[in-house]
C-alpha cells in the first residue's frame, strides 16, 4: 500500500463492533440457555476465527441481515479437527478457558505469529482448575482435556492480562463455588461487564479482585456491539495531528479500561470531546469529536506513559509512539515489556519503522523513548505481519514528506478490514 501525505481528515462515521467485546459476546451467546442476537459484530478476521471455532464445536450461528443469531441451549461437542485460532490470541486464550470447563478434548492451533506467543499464562491457572493441557515449550498448539466440573480457584495474575483473567472466569462458570482472579493492574473489564449484562453476577472488589459463583449460566439476549475504539484510535490520532481536521465518530465504545489513549492525546494538546454517553449491556458508548491541531502540551502532563496507565492503552502504544514524534519534548513509554509478546515484538517493530522515517528513538527493555517534534520522512515500512503496526505507520505516512509504502498492509484486516478504504474517504490531500 502506497500512502501520500495528507492535509486533514474530515467526516462523520460509525465503526464495526469492538473486537474484544465481539469475541466475548459470541462466547456468551454460544453458552447461553436462551437465544441471542448480536448486532454490529466485529468484521475483524480475529472474530471470524472465534465464530469458526464455535461452529466447529457444534454451535449453530446464523446470519440474519446484519445480525448474528445464536439459537441458545447448545451443547459443545468435541471437534473433529483442530480449532484454528488464526492470528487471534484472544480466541486461543479465552476459548481455552471455555474448553477447560467442558468434558471434551480439543486442539487449538494458530498461524505462525500466534504459534510463537506464550500460553503458560493460561495453562497454569487452567491446570489448577483441573484441565489437562499439552503444549510445546508453553507455545501452541494446545491440546486441552477439559472437565465439566472444574475446580473453583483463587488466582493472582502474575501479569496484567484481560485474556488470562477472562479465560479463568469462563472456566469458573462451570465450577462449584467461588472463582476469584486478583489483578496487579486493572485490565480491560469487558468480560465482567458482559457477564453481569447477561445474567451472571461478577463482583469487582476494591482490592483489584473479581469473583463469580459457579455453576452459572447466561440468559442470552440482544446486544449491539459498540464501535471499536482501538480502530477509531488511528483516525482520532491522525485528525488530532492534522490541523483543520474535523472528525466525528458515533456509537464508539468508551470503556475507561480501553480509552487511556484519549487521555494521553488530550494531555498532549489534542482537542477531543465526548458526548451522547449511554450504556449498552453495561458498556459505555458515545460520540467522539476531534478538531485538528495539537494545542499547548498541558503543563501538568506526564510525558511518561507507564504503570497502571499501560493496560488501558496497550494496543495503542505503537500509534502513541508515532504521535510522540510530533510532541514538543517527545514522550516515553515504560512498563510495557508485554508489547514484545504481541502479534510482533511491538517495541522492536515500532522503533525500527520510526527510525526508517527519520525519528530519534531509543528502544528500552520495557519501552521506548521518542524525541519530538520531528519531520517524518517518506520510507518503506514493514508491518511484520502485525495489523496495528501496519495501521499506526499508515497514520505516520500521512505526516511524511513524500509517499510511504507499507509492506504487508493486508494484515490490517486482522482487526479492521475497512481501514484503508475509510482512511482514503476521510483524507483530504
Ligand atoms: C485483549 C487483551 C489484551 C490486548 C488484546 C485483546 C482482550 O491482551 O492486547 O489485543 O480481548 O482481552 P492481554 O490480555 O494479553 O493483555
Amino acid at each position: 500500500m502506497r500512502l501520500l501525505p495528507a492535509q486533514r481528515l474530515t467526516g462523520r462515521l460509525r465503526l464495526p463492533g469492538d473486537k474484544s467485546i465481539s469475541h466475548r459476546a459470541a462466547l456468551i451467546a454460544a453458552l447461553a440457555t436462551g437465544p441471542s442476537e448480536i448486532s454490529n459484530f466485529s468484521t475483524a478476521r480475529d472474530c471470524a476465527s472465534t465464530l469458526q471455532c464455535l461452529r466447529d464445536l457444534g454451535v449453530e450461528i446464523e446470519h440474519a441481515g446484519d445480525k448474528l443469531v445464536f439459537a441458545g441451549n447448545q451443547t459443545l461437542r468435541a471437534p473433529r479437527k483442530p480449532l484454528d485460532c488464526g492470528n487471534s490470541g484472544s480466541t486461543m486464550r479465552i476459548l481455552a478457558g471455555v474448553l477447560a470447563g467442558h468434558d471434551l478434548t480439543a486442539e487449538l492451533t494458530g498461524d505462525e505469529s500466534l504459534s510463537s506467543r506464550p500460553m503458560r499464562r493460561i495453562i497454569e491457572p487452567l491446570e489448577l482448575m483441573g484441565a489437562q493441557i499439552e503444549a510445546t515449550g508453553g507455545k501452541p498448539p494446545l491440546k486441552i482435556r477439559g472437565r465439566s466440573k472444574p475446580k473453583a480457584i483463587t488466582y493472582k495474575l502474575p501479569i496484567a492480562s484481560a485474556q488470562v483473567k477472562s479465560a479463568i472466569l469462563f472456566a469458573g462458570l462451570n465450577a462449584e463455588g467461588r472463582t476469584t482472579v486478583i489483578e496487579t493492574s486493572p485490565s480491560r473489564d469487558h468480560t465482567e461487564r458482559l457477564f453481569n449484562g447477561f445474567g451472571v453476577p461478577v463482583i469487582a472488589n476494591s482490592d483489584l479482585s473479581v469473583a463469580l459463583d459457579g455453576p452459572a449460566r447466561f440468559a442470552g439476549g440482544a446486544i449491539t456491539i459498540p464501535g471499536d475504539i482501538s480502530s477509531a484510535a488511528f483516525f482520532i490520532a491522525a485528525a488530532a495531528m492534522l490541523s483543520g481536521s474535523e472528525l466525528v465518530i458515533e456509537g464508539v465504545g468508551l470503556n475507561p479500561t480501553r480509552s487511556g489513549f484519549l487521555l494521553a492525546l488530550s494531555s498532549w494538546g489534542a482537542n477531543i470531546s465526548t458526548a451522547d454517553l449511554r450504556m449498552e449491556r453495561n458498556e459505555p458508548v458515545g460520540t467522539i469529536t476531534v478538531r485538528g491541531g495539537m494545542g499547548e502540551v498541558r503543563r501538568d502532563i506526564d510525558r511518561v506513559l507507564d504503570g497502571d496507565k499501560i493496560p488501558s492503552l496497550i494496543d495503542e502504544l505503537p500509534l502513541l509512539a508515532v504521535v510522540g514524534t510530533q510532541i514538543q519534548g517527545g514522550i516515553e513509554i515504560r512498563d510495557a515489556g508485554e508489547l514484545r509478546l504481541k502479534e510482533s515484538d511491538r517495541l522492536a517493530t515500532t522503533a525500527r519503522n520510526l527510525r526508517a522515517m527519520g525519528a530519534d528513538v531509543n528502544e528500552l527493555s520495557d519501552g521506548l523513548r521518542v524525541s519530538g517534534p520531528t519531520q517524518l520522512h517518506a520510507a518503506t515500512i514493514d508491518s511484520f505481519g502485525d495489523h496495528r503496526i501496519a495501521m499506526a505507520f499508515s497514520v505516520a505516512a500521512l505526516l511524511a514528506d513524500g509517499p510511504t509504502e507499507i509492506r504487508g498492509s493486508e494484515s490490517a484486516a486482522v482487526s479492521f478490514p475497512e481501514f484503508f478504504g475509510l482512511l482514503d474517504s476521510l483524507t483530504e490531500r
